[in-house]
């Protein structure tokens, strides 16, 4: 097949330099167990049989704690605990010396030979004979693999830490707390945290993940969910006020998703990740309505925050924003800055609401919140949803609310298979340019529990196209999920697959990292003329072209769907010099292939060359400015 593509200089508009960002959520074992660089868990003794709705009989408030019963016992108590958000906490009565607590992690404790680790608990000795605690990692045989010993413990509660310097590298080590001699003792917040974590952090997060993500070159991040974020019934709606401050502090809660959530990542590690990797947060808040799809309470959601409770959560909305953005003369600015930040965090967009049915009860509780936000902070870009995606409705209802309240962009979702991201390259062309801009926040090219392949990848290649075609209203979007553990998936496919100590991004990964290293802010539109006419053919070729104002570089983005190479003559209409290096990477491979990896090559041009779109893949032409 033959193709003549003609850029039209003339042809340009302004488009989102957003257009590329991350959405995070808590499922998969995203964060306590993923993300979030804890290695103990249930560190709180706070999972409970209702994390996981009594599927799981072992999620007790033991949960990955052991001991030898020959040689102790153990029980949970709450009637002294170091803070009220944590009731629980252990008491061991140790009744043969040098035997202790112990803990396997998330499968087992990744240690690194020569890395070092900070270990802090909580301990209050019932024994004056008690004097400190030997921390041990161990490999599976019992060989120690790194110690410190927790000095002088007191008989009230205390915080005690220690560094551990590993001597060898164990994927699956357990950790064992034992005080030197029999007795009893209780323990709360046990952590263990390695010291190499993301930019080096406390309380931070996983690097190798958070690089991977990084990497990606996010423009902006989305979280607590998804699901997590408007909950398993009202009381399950996440409340970012619960997930700051001091560790014991926080108000751990289970997860929509049926497990535990720590929330040790809360909304500060989040916006500090945020900054960190130079993308905004976008923050997304129940609107004051729990998830339609609750196992309480939400069914149909009927339920919602009721009209006396409605004044205080939209205050803790408005807090939030306080929070993230206010001076440090303002209340919760002050917080903010007593938590390490003093710099405003400079939060420009939040959701409100993810994926709810637009019935009565979610659109007057939306309203309420909208109106608060646009009077206190108009400068704040509130993101409104308009429901989960039915093929048919178009989101009408949604859209009918976003309308009449003028809510200045909406967000969308869809989980299609691939062909439905090939027929339908035009869903944005005909959005009316007069009204929201939209995030499309949750999407992926996927067939259920099947895995991403360059099928995926490619259809999803192909509708990004279609999405720059159109990013004068399309605003941002966010491929979901992100992240998923191996052995605790719930959702399937996801765009990063991991384990304790390896990160498996999928070829759609990607798709999403080439898009998000090769943004501009001008569309330049481009004519394609190709020799066979059909209509199936043509809708699997696309090309974008973008302008990057900073770098002045063009970039050319072709995605070839078809099973043959596509001979195409590119004419750029002298906008570049002759004899130019430009730099081409190409992602291709047979639909089913898995482990892809795009290679990137110089290559000389001028203004009118031959470039050879191999069968199935992605390249982009990236010319430098200079
Ligand atoms: O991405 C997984 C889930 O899909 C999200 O939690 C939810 O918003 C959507 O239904």
């Amino acid at each position: 097949i033959e193709a003549n593509i003609t850029l039209l200089p003339e042809h340009t508009k302004s488009i989102s330099d957003l257009l590329i960002g991350v959405f995070f959520e808590d499922i998969n074992y995203a964060a306590d167990g993923g993300l979030y660089a804890e290695l103990i868990q249930n560190r709180d003794f706070e999972y409970k049989l209702s994390d996981t709705k009594n599927r799981d009989t072992t999620w007790t408030s033991t949960k990955a704690w052991y001991i030898n019963p020959e040689a102790m016992t153990i029980v949970i108590n709450n009637d002294t605990p170091i803070h009220k958000n944590n009731p629980n906490y252990a008491v061991i009565d140790v009744k043969k010396a040098g035997y202790g607590l112990i803990n396997k992690g998330f499968d087992g404790i990744p240690i690194k030979k020569d890395e070092a680790y900070n270990i802090s608990l909580f301990a209050k000795s019932y024994n004056k004979e008690i004097k400190h605690l030997n921390i041990q990692l161990k490999d599976e045989n019992g060989t120690i693999i790194g110690q410190t010993l927790l000095k002088n413990i007191g008989n009230t509660w205390g915080k005690y830490k220690g560094v551990i310097k590993a001597t060898q590298t164990v994927n699956n080590a357990i950790i064992e707390i034992a005080p030197n001699t029999t007795g009893k003792l209780a323990l709360d917040m046990i952590s263990l945290f390695p010291q190499k974590t993301y930019k080096n952090r406390p309380n931070g997060l996983r690097k190798d993940l958070a690089e991977t993500i990084a990497n990606l070159k996010p423009k902006f991040v989305r979280f607590p969910g998804g699901c997590v974020a408007h909950g398993d019934g009202i009381d399950n709606i996440y409340k970012w006020k619960n997930t700051i401050g001091n560790l014991e502090e926080r108000l751990p809660q289970p997860n929509i998703w049926r497990y535990h959530q720590t929330v040790g990542l809360g909304y500060f590690e989040y916006f500090q990740f945020c900054e960190d990797i130079n993308a905004e947060p976008l923050p997304v808040i129940a609107a004051g309505v729990p998830c339609q799809n609750s196992s309480t309470g939400g069914h149909g959601q009927q339920c919602g925050v009721s009209m006396d409770d409605m004044d205080s959560y939209i205050q803790d909305i408005l807090d939030l924003i306080e929070w993230a953005n206010g001076g440090v003369n303002t209340k919760w600015g002050n917080i903010r800055a007593k938590l390490g930040h003093p710099k405003p965090f400079n939060l420009k967009y939040i959701g409100i609401g993810n994926e709810d049915l637009i019935t009565d009860v979610f659109e007057e509780r939306f309203t309420m919140i909208f109106n608060a936000i646009k009077e206190k902070y108009p400068e704040i870009t509130v993101i409104g949803t308009v429901g989960p995606f039915y093929m048919g409705t178009d989101y009408e209802e949604g859209w009918d609310v976003a309308t009449k309240l003028k809510v200045p962009m909406v967000d969308e979702h869809y989980y299609q298979p691939p062909g439905w991201f090939i027929n339908n390259q035009d869903f944005y062309d005909s959005y009316d340019r007069s009204k929201s801009k939209v995030y499309l926040g949750e999407y992926a090219a996927h067939v259920p529990n099947r895995r991403m392949n360059i099928q995926t990848a490619l259809a999803e290649a192909l509708y990004l196209a279609s999405v720059e075609r159109n990013g004068d209203v399309v605003s941002m979007t966010s491929f979901a999920p992100l992240l998923a553990k191996h052995g605790h998936t719930q959702w399937n496919p996801d765009l990063i697959y991991f384990n304790n100590t390896e990160v498996f991004p999928t070829v759609d990964y990607y798709v999403q990292q080439l898009y998000g290293n090769n943004y501009g802010e001008t569309y330049m539109s481009s004519d394609i003329k190709l020799s066979n006419q059909d209509a199936k053919v043509k809708q699997r070729i696309a090309s974008s072209v973008v302008k990057d104002s900073k770098t002045g570089d063009l970039i050319l983005k072709l995605v070839n769907v078809l099973p043959v190479e596509v001979n195409s003559n590119i004419n750029l209409n002298n906008i570049v010099a002759n004899g130019l290096d430009a730099t081409l990477t190409v992602l291709q491979g047979q639909p089913n292939d898995e482990h892809q990896k795009p290679v990137t090559s110089t290559i000389k041009v001028s203004n009118a060359f031959n470039y050879k779109m191999p069968a199935y893949s992605f390249s982009i032409i990236r010319f430098k400015s200079n």
